[in-house]
C-alpha cells in the first residue's frame, strides 16, 4: 500500500525537479556552464568552489595561516591603534569575575593598567569582539586591504568607494619613518606588505612576507569567537557530526561516507582559498537554504564579486536546507566551524 503511494509521488517530484531545474536557472542570472562545470577541480567539490577572484593579488599561503601567530603580530604592529584584545581564556576568566576571590580581581585591575583589556570604543576601526564587522567582508579582501593599503567597500558593486587603511610611511632608505619619540608615523592607503614587524630573535621589520600579514588578519578575525570558542567549539562539531559528516566527511574535506553517490560532490571546507574568498554572509545563507534555492537574494549577491556570481554555477545539490532544523545559532556556529578548518586558532 505504501509502496504504491510512494512510487507516484517520487515520479511527481522529480517531474517537478526537472521543471524547477530549468526554469530555476533561466530566470536567475545564473549561469550553468558545462564547460565551467568540467574544469572546476572534482577535489574541491561542490558547486561553486568559490572564484578565483583576485588570485593575482591575494598571495594564499601554502601554510595553514595561523590567528595564534598572529596575536604576536598584531601585537607588535595593530594594537597601538585597534587596542588590545584578551584571549578566550581570559574572557572567560573576566565573565565569571563576579564570583571571583577578590585577588583575581586584581588580574584584571593589572590587565587594565596594562592596557590590555579592549579599548572597544576608539575610533581606530571596527570592534574586532564584535563579527558584525566582518559579516560581509572575505579575509581575502581584507588581505588586499591590509598589504596593499585599500579595497572596495563592496563586493559585489562595480564603482564602489575604496576603503583606505593606515600603513607605515617608509623612508628613502626603505625602513618605517619614526617621530621623535620613536613611534612609527601611518598613512592612510599605504600597506603593511613592505613592512610589518615581526619575531625574530628581537622584533624586526620584514619585507615582502605575505604570512605574518595573513596571521594577523585572521587574528583580527578569530576575536569575534573567542569569547565563545573554548566552550562552544566542541557543541559545533557535535552538531557538524549528527547533520553534516555524512557528507562532507569527519573532517569536512568533503569525502563523507555517502559523498561518492553525490553529484555534485560535497564541498571540502579545507579548501583554504576557497573560503578566504567567501564571506560569513555567503555562508550563512548556503547553510540556512542548502542546494535548492531559486536565486541568490540581492544582499548575499553583494557580498560576492561579479566574477564569483558569473562562475557561479548554480545546480541542485543534495545539500539540505538547515532552515527549519537548526537555529539561526546553530547555523552561526557551523559558520565558524566549517571556517575553523581554514586557520590556526585558540
Ligand atoms: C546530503 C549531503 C549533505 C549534507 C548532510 C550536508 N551537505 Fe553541505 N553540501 C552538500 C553538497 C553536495 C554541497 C555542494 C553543492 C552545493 O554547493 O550545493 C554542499 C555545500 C555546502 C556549502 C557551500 C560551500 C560553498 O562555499 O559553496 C556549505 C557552507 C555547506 N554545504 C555546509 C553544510 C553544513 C554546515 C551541513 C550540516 C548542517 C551540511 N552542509 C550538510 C551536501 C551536504
Ligand atoms: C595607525 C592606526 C592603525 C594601525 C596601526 C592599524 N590599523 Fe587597522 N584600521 C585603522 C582604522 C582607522 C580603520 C578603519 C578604516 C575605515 O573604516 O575606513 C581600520 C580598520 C581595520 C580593519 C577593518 C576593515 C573593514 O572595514 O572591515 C581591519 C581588519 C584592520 N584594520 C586590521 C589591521 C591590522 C591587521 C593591522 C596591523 C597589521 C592594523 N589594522 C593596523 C587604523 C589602524
Amino acid at each position: 500500500m505504501r509502496f504504491k503511494l510512494l512510487i507516484p509521488f517520487s515520479v511527481l517530484s522529480l517531474a517537478a525537479m526537472v521543471v524547477l531545474t530549468a526554469t530555476g536557472c533561466s530566470d536567475q542570472g545564473l549561469t550553468t556552464k558545462k564547460s565551467a562545470l568540467s574544469a572546476l577541480p572534482k577535489a574541491e567539490g561542490g558547486g561553486a568552489p568559490s572564484l578565483e577572484i583576485g588570485s593575482d593579488s591575494v598571495f594564499y599561503p601554502n601554510n595553514m595561516p595561523s590567528a595564534l601567530k598572529g596575536r604576536q603580530v598584531y601585537t607588535a604592529n595593530c594594537a597601538s591603534c585597534h587596542g588590545t584584545y584578551l584571549t578566550a581564556q581570559e574572557r572567560l576568566d573576566l565573565s565569571k569575575e563576579a564570583s571571583l576571590p577578590a585577588d583575581q580581581q586584581a588580574v584584571r585591575k593589572g590587565l587594565e593598567k596594562e592596557g590590555r583589556l579592549p579599548e572597544i570604543k576608539s575610533l581606530n576601526g571596527p570592534d574586532f569582539n564584535d563579527r558584525d564587522w566582518r559579516f560581509r567582508r572575505t579575509p581575502g579582501q581584507l588581505f588586499q586591504l591590509i598589504a596593499y593599503g585599500s579595497m572596495p567597500d563592496q563586493l559585489g558593486i562595480a564603482d564602489t568607494k575604496m576603503i583606505l587603511h593606515p600603513g607605515p610611511v617608509l623612508g628613502p632608505d626603505k625602513k618605517p619613518v619614526k617621530d621623535a619619540n620613536g613611534k612609527v608615523q601611518y598613512k592612510a592607503g599605504l600597506g603593511w606588505m613592505d613592512s610589518i614587524q615581526i619575531q625574530r630573535g628581537g622584533l624586526e621589520f620584514v619585507s615582502g612576507d605575505s604570512v605574518p600579514v595573513w596571521d594577523s588578519i585572521y587574528y583580527a578575525w578569530s576575536r569575534s569567537i573567542a569569547v565563545k570558542s573554548v566552550s562552544n567549539f566542541g557543541d559545533v562539531w557535535k552538531i557538524y557530526g549528527e547533520n553534516c559528516s555524512v557528507c562532507h566527511g569527519d573532517i569536512a574535506k568533503g569525502n563523507g561516507p555517502i559523498s561518492k553517490q553525490l553529484n555534485p560532490l560535497p564541498f571540502n571546507f579545507q579548501n583554504r582559498k576557497a573560503l578566504a574568498e567567501t564571506t560569513d554572509a555567503f555562508l550563512f545563507w548556503r547553510i540556512s537554504e542548502g542546494g535548492q534555492f531559486r536565486r541568490i537574494p540581492q544582499p548575499v549577491k553583494d557580498t560576492m564579486t561579479s566574477q564569483a556570481l558569473s562562475l557561479y554555477v548554480h545546480q541542485w545539490s543534495a545539500m539540505p536546507s538547515w532552515r527549519g532544523l537548526l537555529t539561526e545559532e546553530q547555523r552561526w556556529m557551523l559558520v565558524d566551524g566549517v571556517r575553523s578548518k581554514t586557520y590556526e586558532h585558540e
